[in-house]
């Protein structure tokens, strides 16, 4: 039995260890509101960006550049970030890869995606990760809700973390009908309540998944953890 367990560093950023191997997700932490840890103290061997937009590509270089961590994401931010003097790996929508002690299978996002200064970013992405012990989680990234969500539903989906704040992406309503879609064990939300305009009522999101879905809410504080039983 494997021990995994993720930690909410708030906005989409969050850190995860799987069996020792930590690697984090969007880690947008020095100018983010709830920001919940440093970029100079978190620790990575692999660096998920689901897109180019400045509240995901955050603090990534200078994480990378510290830890030594590769960067895997779309071709375009891969090139970008090799030109940083970044370790990258570079998939794109539908590719998978065997990172190791994870495998990564990029998804289709609908969004946009650029860098902060306006260039192209390439298409935005979510993420299927499958552990060795087959447990699989589906991080959405920025997107809104579409139908082929069902087919990411067919993957056996243990934890889905969804954007539900509005406004950018997906809000709570169309959550609910991501999470039939998905049909995840568990459901974790994120892009919410770190700006105004996608403040929700995440309490109220909770009891209607608890009440209208199969999946079980999970809703951290900002630097909160949980661990996943993986038996
Ligand atoms: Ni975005
Ligand atoms: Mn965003």
């Amino acid at each position: 039995m494997s021990s995994f367990t993720f930690t909410w560093l708030g906005h989409s950023a969050f850190a995860f260890d799987l069996d020792g191997h930590k690697f984090l997700f969007d880690p947008f932490l020095s100018n983010n509101p709830l920001g919940a840890a440093s970029p100079d103290e978190v620790e990575a061997e692999i660096i998920f960006l689901s897109h180019a937009h400045g509240d995901h590509l955050g603090d990534t270089v200078a994480i990378a550049k510290r830890t030594g961590a590769k960067v895997v994401s779309n071709a375009e931010i891969a090139n970008w970030m090799s030109k940083q003097g970044v370790d990258s790996h570079g998939q794109n929508t539908g590719g998978g890869y065997d990172h190791g002690f994870v495998h990564a299978r990029q998804t289709i996002a609908f969004h946009s995606s650029s860098f902060p200064d306006g260039t192209y970013g390439g298409d935005p992405n979510g993420f299927v990760l499958t552990a060795p012990d087959k447990k699989r989680i589906y991080f959405a990234g920025d997107t809104a809700l579409f139908s082929d969500m069902k087919l990411i539903g067919d993957m056996d989906i243990d934890i889905a973390f969804l954007p539900v704040g509005d406004n950018f992406t997906m809000g709570p309503e169309d959550s609910l009908k991501a999470i039939e879609f998905i049909h995840p064990k568990l459901v974790v939300p994120m892009h919410y309540n770190t700006f105004p305009a996608i403040a929700i009522d995440v309490a109220g999101w909770a009891n209607r998944v608890s009440s209208e879905t199969a999946a079980q809410p999970i809703v951290l504080d900002p630097g909160g953890s949980y661990t996943y039983d993986h038996s």
